[in-house]
């Protein structure tokens, strides 16, 4: 009996915010209009840029399910200033093997550096649940 009744108020509690407050997954989110979305600048000309003697800058926007720009290529030894931001939900930027772990949040710009020391193919993931294709979403930075 304890168990049914815990079991029906756990229930209860996620249909009322469910249904009745509107708490629902981000690919429900439906706050952000992306006909009015206005991408400022530099985010209305996502890329990569050389600012100095082995650095560089990215310019990157979020967007379910993709980062822009898709592909980069740094030389070994550069440190990439990373600004990224996110048009539409909340999104992850994770360099595995690196310290590079930050969210992108719709609105705000997230910084992060980091010195590429060894060449290879380095994966940028999204690790914040977005929507039906955040399992998809990821782009390379080669290190030549
Ligand atoms: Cu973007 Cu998960």
């Amino acid at each position: 009996w304890a168990g049914a009744a815990c079991l029906t108020l756990f229930l209860l509690i996620v249909g009322v915010s469910a249904f009745a407050m509107g708490d629902q997954p981000p690919s429900h989110m439906e706050t952000i209009d992306p006909e009015k979305v206005v991408v400022t600048a530099p985010f209305d000309k996502p890329g990569l840029t050389r600012v100095g003697e082995k650095q560089y800058e990215a310019v990157m926007l979020a967007q379910a399910f993709t980062y822009t720009p898709s592909k980069m290529s740094v030389p070994k030894g550069s440190t990439v200033h990373f600004k990224v931001t996110s048009t539409d939900v909340v999104h992850g930027f994770e360099i595995p093997a690196t310290n590079v772990n930050m969210m992108v949040t719709p609105g705000y710009v997230s910084k992060i550096s980091y010195t590429f020391k060894k060449p290879g193919k380095y994966l940028i993931l999204c690790n914040e649940y977005c929507g039906a294709g955040h399992q998809v979403m990821a782009v390379t930075l080669e290190v030549t």
